[in-house]
């Protein structure tokens, strides 16, 4: 049976860690050929060499995509590799500290800003011409943290907030030629960043996201890669300029109803994908030049 994704040619940006490493492998398994981007020293390259394994096409790109030149690049190698490009998630981003507003130092502010934000707006601007004659998309990752806000990591709230009301200009603007533009807005997600070991929360802050959600638990990643595949597929092809709340309930929560979720619905579903890099990010891994 065809895939969803079938002779699609797709760039997923932050691919080597968390929610990308399962939506570059998701839409390989759906039939598309993949770019999988990410920084220098994130894992891509197992990742493609994990897809190319399980009999799908991939190749990879290492580098800054909040750098011109490198962006360019990004999208210049997708369209060579494969000739056309129909769609571009933009996936990547930071989470580089958890402090009261007056406490962010400009230098996190600004590195927020360069990784959330101008990443998404360079991977768009050199994608355009391309999605424009495949009559494709753009899906950033917003959150709900651009629509509720997120205290204590106020610059990053900001950033997804621009994301969401970036991409609902481009698909307002870009509509007349066929182009889609949406985001897909997860919650918390079982990826380094939610977990107390891995990541910059407390384990009080841990307990009271969970909570936070209708649920009661995180999100996995293979679960953001379903939604993805299907904003990314021709079967949602009047899905534009809209937020796909992803989030296990948070933006409806109230009074931590998580904590009453019974221990049935806390359960993640079981996994398909093979995942290596989602849950622990680049923990252990030498990395260079991260705020975190
Ligand atoms: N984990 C969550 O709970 C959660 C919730 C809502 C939204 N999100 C969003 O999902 C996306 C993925 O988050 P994740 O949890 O998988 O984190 P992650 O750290 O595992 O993945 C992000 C990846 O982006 C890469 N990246 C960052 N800046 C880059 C740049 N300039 N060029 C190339 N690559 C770059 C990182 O190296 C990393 O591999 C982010 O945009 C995040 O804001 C995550």
């Amino acid at each position: 049976m065809a895939g969803r994704l079938e002779s699609k040619i797709a760039i997923v940006t932050g691919a080597g860690t968390g929610i990308g490493e399962a939506i570059a492998h998701k839409f390989a398994r759906e039939g598309a050929k993949v770019v999988a981007a990410g920084l220098p020293d994130d894992p891509v390259d197992d990742v493609v060499r994990a897809i190319r394994e399980r009999g799908g096409v991939a190749e990879s790109f290492l580098g800054d995509l909040a750098d011109e030149v490198d962006a360019q690049a990004c999208v210049a190698l997708a369209a060579d590799a494969f000739g056309k490009i129909d769609i571009l998630v933009n996936n990547a981003g930071v989470f580089p500290e958890i402090a009261e507003c007056q406490d962010h130092s400009v230098e996190m502010f600004d590195y927020v800003v360069r990784n959330n934000i101008r990443s998404a707006f360079l991977m768009t601007k050199f994608a355009l011409p391309h999605l424009r004659r495949s009559h494709g998309v753009v899906i950033s990752t917003g959150s709900e943290a651009g629509e509720m806000g997120e205290p204590m990591a106020a610059p990053y709230g900001g950033s997804k907030g621009f994301l969401h009301a970036f991409m609902r200009s481009v698909a307002y603007e870009q509509g007349k030629y066929g182009v889609r533009a949406l985001c897909v807005c997860p919650g918390p997600i079982d990826t380094a960043w939610t977990h107390k070991e891995t990541g910059l929360m407390d384990a009080q802050m841990e307990k009271q996201t969970l909570a936070g959600t209708v649920l009661g638990r995180r999100g996995t990643p293979e679960e953001m890669a379903n939604v993805f595949a299907f904003a990314a597929s021709d079967e949602a092809s009047f899905l534009t300029g809209t937020l796909i709340f992803a989030d296990g309930g948070t933006t409806i929560a109230k009074g931590g109803p998580g904590e009453m979720a019974k221990s049935f619905v806390r359960e993640q579903p079981k996994p398909t994908l093979d995942l290596k890099h989602s849950h622990d990010g680049l923990k252990g891994k030498p990395v260079e030049n991260r705020m975190h």
